[in-house]
């Protein structure tokens, strides 16, 4: 057991997938994984552990922002061992050709800050996907009926924010989507010689203002979730 997360030694997989959503990790894991068990729910940060095509997954909701999912992710890689770390999550559209219901892969994500921004000091690091999971992942979306972007993607720490410059600047410069999570990930991944990655689906558009309508939000989420297992185990 760690502070926030319940599980005991040896059930959480080396594998893990990171929706922000405790609700969505308990549908991923009812609706794809083999004898899935929740394993945590301190805090009500739902987890659980099962099995897809015989190979153990952990689901665990990390929470909304970077300080949240650097809390799980940190316990899930220090006290589990976790290997493979994969967000599976929303974002907003950044660009035109950016449609809702598309899925974004991100190869990078740009920040104001992170978590680590401490150690970093001057440095800006940039923090990156695992290119095999990336490219894996990118094969498994090209099976599926759905349109699929890799490039940049925006980390924020503000979902209400007051300074729209910023995000006409993210799209300027071509990135694809924003989110609140993915760099943290990346980093604390680097840091700890892991491999991870975002995979997000486009559930709302900053230009076009549009969005996913909700009976079509589960179908889009699953196509997620399989193309991240299929990435992790490819
Ligand atoms: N901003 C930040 N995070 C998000 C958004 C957004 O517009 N949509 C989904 N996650």
């Amino acid at each position: 057991m760690t502070i926030h997360i319940g599980a005991k030694p040896g059930e959480i997989a080396e594998t893990v997938l990171l929706p922000g959503d405790p609700y969505r990790a308990r549908w991923a894991a009812e609706t794809f994984l083999k004898g899935a068990e929740l394993v945590n729910e301190v805090r009500g940060m739902l987890g659980f552990t099962g099995t897809w095509r015989g190979n153990r997954v952990t689901i665990q909701g990390s929470g909304m922002g970077m300080p949240s999912l650097s809390i799980y992710a940190n316990e899930l890689i220090r006290d589990y061992g976790a290997q493979t770390l994969i967000r599976i999550g929303s974002c907003g559209g950044m660009q035109e050709r950016v449609k809702v219901r598309d899925v974004i892969l991100a190869m990078s994500a740009t920040t104001v800050s992170t978590p680590s921004r401490g150690i970093f000091r001057e440095l800006n690091f940039a923090p990156t996907a695992d290119w095999s999971l990336l490219s894996a992942a990118a094969r498994a979306a090209e099976g599926k009926d759905v349109g699929v972007h890799v490039g940049g993607i925006y980390s924020s720490d503000v979902f209400y924010d007051e300074r729209p410059d910023l995000n006409e600047q993210m799209t300027r410069h071509g990135i694809l989507g924003v989110e609140m999570e993915a760099a943290e990930l990346y980093i604390l991944a680097a840091r700890y010689q892991r491999r991870a990655l975002a995979v997000l689906t486009v559930s709302d558009h900053l230009i076009t203002g549009e969005a996913l309508p909700s009976d079509q939000r589960e179908k889009s989420f699953g196509d997620m979730v399989e193309i991240a297992l299929e990435a992790a185990f490819s």
